[in-house]
């Protein structure tokens, strides 16, 4: 069935009702854009080549953003209305036969089923067409759907060119149709720009396929939320709310206990396996993956990391681009970025940061410390307070800590440097020169004390200052 469908998205408008420089289509819900939940939707009925988005505002941005390969692009130069930007998509569309998929680029909460059910009702009745509509209280600025009186629709009418009894129906074109592939492109050239916007209106098609015979049918839904498109900001935050309750929901049937679901904020193509536990307010974001039986603790921003089974997240971890290994144990307040790698059993504690370092397998940095550009072997013991020095004004430069080493409190690595296998770092030093395996580093100044020192200064500065007096 998948072979005989085409789908059209209209994505050509600036969209001007959300006060953007950016085309509406690239604003965002639920961590992807608009037209690439649209595609996400049609990707259930077509393979990515049976898919075109016809694009015209920022054509070149819209292009950039869709993710997956192989959808088809017509660029319509000028908005002349819906039918036109179908007709610009006709020579990049790979079949002319079959079924006629268009829907808008706008609407990101659009539901696999429905779109199954028109293709169903078209092909099942070889109707003409099929049209996706909805009863709604407040039709102001959307196609009204008129009657025949034995079940299919005669026209839709526009706004601008409705009579006064015609806006007073409510049942409007939410802008998904299916069309008889072959019908549709016989009679795309009889649609005029003879109304009031001058436009070619891709809504003429019902009437002119009616006047040749071929009936259009509703498939009316009573739950009007999913069909409608985003036009203003506030539309888009209620979306955006909608589509990530639905995968909080989502995940939840699949295994995972969600705390206070709607404090979460869940990306669409976030994966968390089952037994998992996301608490409040945590933010996962991006491509993140999570594995069965973690913790992801309150407070947590996880951005397109992985995160292996049985690894906890305690509160306020930020995390970028990283990976965290099995029963890894990480935060709180820790922050990992550029592809940090914290391997299997390690544990990352409070105000430590990775970046682009690899923390091999039951290493630890407990505390207070930045690691970067560093490759840190297993079993490492980094103290409190260490840093690596990475970045010398102009370039930076690699720490190598071999396996087994222990390097002590407030320890500064000054990069390039390398510690080896079982090497030991004496606290508080500076450490410049490579130390061997098994060695001692030690680079700090020698203690000196001095017997009684603190008591003569004291006797002596009690001796100028007389005491005071009621105090
Ligand atoms: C359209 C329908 C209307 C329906 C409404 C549902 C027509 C004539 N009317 O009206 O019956 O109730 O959608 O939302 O089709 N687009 C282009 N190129 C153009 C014009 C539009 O790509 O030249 C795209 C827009 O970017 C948008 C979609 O087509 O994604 C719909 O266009 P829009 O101008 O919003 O149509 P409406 O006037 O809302
Ligand atoms: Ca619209």
């Amino acid at each position: 069935m998948k072979e005989n469908i085409a789908v059209v998205i209209l994505a050509a408008g600036l969209g001007t009702r959300m006060k953007s420089k950016k085309a509406k289509v690239l604003h965002e819900v639920a961590g992807d854009t608009l037209l690439n939940h649209v595609i996400r939707a049609a990707l259930h009925v077509a393979s990515p080549r049976q898919i075109v988005a016809v694009i015209g505002y920022q054509a070149d941005q819209v292009r950039e953003s869709v993710r997956v390969s192989g959808i088809g692009f017509a660029e319509q130069h000028e908005q002349k209305g819906t039918a036109h930007a179908v007709l610009c998509a006709r020579e990049v569309i790979p079949s002319k036969n079959g079924q006629l998929l268009i829907l808008n680029g706008d609407g990101p909460l659009l539901a696999p089923a429905t779109l199954k059910s028109l293709l169903d009702l078209q092909r099942g009745k070889s109707l003409g067409g099929a049209v996706v509509t909805t009863e709604i209280a407040d039709a102001t600025g959307y196609g009204r759907v008129l009657q025949d009186g034995k079940g299919f629709i005669s026209a839709v009418v526009e706004q601008k060119a409705a009579t006064p009894e015609q806006l007073q129906v409510h049942e409007i074109n939410t802008g998904l149709y299916c069309f008889d592939s072959a019908l549709f492109w016989q009679y795309i050239a009889e649609v005029k720009a003879d109304n009031p916007a001058k436009e070619y209106y891709l809504t003429d098609m019902i009437e002119i396929l009616t006047s040749h015979g071929h009936s259009v049918a509703p498939l009316r839904m009573d739950d009007e939320t999913e069909l409608l498109g985003i036009n203003t900001r506030i539309e888009l935050a209620s979306a955006d709310k909608m589509l990530r309750a639905r995968k909080a929901n989502e995940l939840m049937l699949s295994g995972v206990t969600i705390e206070n679901p709607e404090s979460v904020t869940i990306d669409v193509d976030v994966e968390v396996g089952e037994d998992s536990l996301v608490e409040a307010n945590v933010q996962l974001r991006g491509r993140t993956r999570i594995g069965a039986n973690c913790r992801i603790a309150t407070g947590s921003i996880l951005r397109d990391c992985e995160i292996a089974d049985g690894a906890t997240i305690l509160p306020y971890v930020v995390a970028e681009a990283s990976t965290i290994g099995s029963n890894a144990s990480v935060g709180p307040f820790s922050r990992l970025r550029m592809h940090a790698e914290a391997s299997e059993n390690t544990h990352i504690g409070n105000f430590v940061e990775l970046k682009k370092t690899k923390l091999g397998r039951g290493a630890k940095a407990g505390h207070l410390a930045y690691l970067g550009d560093s490759v840190i072997g297993s079993n490492v013991n980094i103290g409190a307070g260490t840093i690596t020095c990475n970045y010398d004004g102009q370039r930076k430069h690699q720490t190598t800590i071999a396996d087994d080493a222990f390097v002590g409190s407030n320890s500064t690595l000054v990069a390039p440097v390398t510690i080896g296998d079982g090497a030991f770092i004496a606290a508080g030093s500076v450490i410049t020169k490579n130390v061997e395996p098994d060695s001692l580093g030690i680079g700090r100044a020698h203690q000196l004390n001095k017997a009684e020192w603190a008591k003569r200064r004291r006797i002596s500065r009690d001796a100028k200052e007389p005491a005071k007096s009621g105090s």
